[in-house]
């Protein structure tokens, strides 16, 4: 049995959080897969390559080593994202990578590259991972597919809120309007758009706590095991 539970939905709708607390609970990998597309935006920025040259950003793709390991530090970080041998796991948050992550995740071939790794990820089983076109795309086969949905007005909420509590300076309206871009961005690309697969189970999380959906997910991940080793 592999044990692949596949989290899908729009920016910020709580899939990390979800997707985090239930690897730990059931002694899962946990995978984001939107790390990988943060790193070839910051190669691509930090090589001076311009967003735009689509072949450039895909020849990154391809040559780029990402690695993603479970975290060294306790700094609050989910995962350790080395990208050519230097931890880039906070510099893949900043404003300039948010504000092209969104152009470079089109590129049918940066897909490609990063649909191959993560797949290869993916495969060992006991993992739960996290993206856009997990349960459409890079394991269409996994054991459970969850779509995590909330309004954009939530989730802007919820972001402005993250980034009030780092510090930063941050106006919900502007949140708000890049996440409606990058939202049409990202559920109308022609590769691989944000989309629920047909079996995807869809999980509304507004007017939700964090407890109750992963209350809520982990119930049906148990009945899916079971189910399994029914079968088996
Ligand atoms: O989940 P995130 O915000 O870290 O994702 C960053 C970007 O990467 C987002 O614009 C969508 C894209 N992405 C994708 O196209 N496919 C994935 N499997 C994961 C992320």
């Amino acid at each position: 049995m592999k044990n692949v539970i596949a989290i899908d939905g729009p920016a910020a709708s709580g899939k990390s959080t979800l997707a985090l607390r239930l690897a730990k609970d059931f002694d899962f990998l946990f995978f984001d897969t939107g790390v990988m597309y943060r790193a070839v935006t910051l190669a691509a920025l930090n090589a001076g390559v311009a967003i735009d040259d689509e072949d450039a950003c895909v020849a990154l793709a391809q040559s780029a080593v990402i690695e993603v390991q479970p975290p060294s530090e306790d700094d609050g970080r989910t995962s350790d994202v080395i990208v050519n041998g230097e931890d880039q796991t906070w510099a893949i948050r900043r404003p300039d990578v948010e504000g092209n992550v969104s152009v470079i995740s089109t590129y049918a071939g940066v897909r490609e590259a990063l649909t191959e790794q993560q797949r290869r990820i993916g495969s060992r089983g006991d993992i739960v991972m996290v993206g856009r076109d997990i349960g459409t795309v890079v394991m269409p086969d996994a054991d459970l597919k969850i779509y995590l949905d909330a309004s954009v007005e939530e989730r802007a909420l919820r972001r402005y809120l993250e980034e009030k509590c780092r510090g930063d300076d941050a106006e919900y309206e502007v949140i708000l309007e890049a996440m409606r871009k990058r939202d049409q961005i990202d559920s109308t690309r022609e590769v691989a758009p944000l989309i629920a697969a047909e079996d995807a189970i869809v999980v509304d999380s507004d007017n939700k706590d964090a407890n109750e959906i992963f209350e809520e997910v982990k119930e049906l991940i148990i009945k899916h095991l079971e189910l399994d080793q029914k079968q088996s």
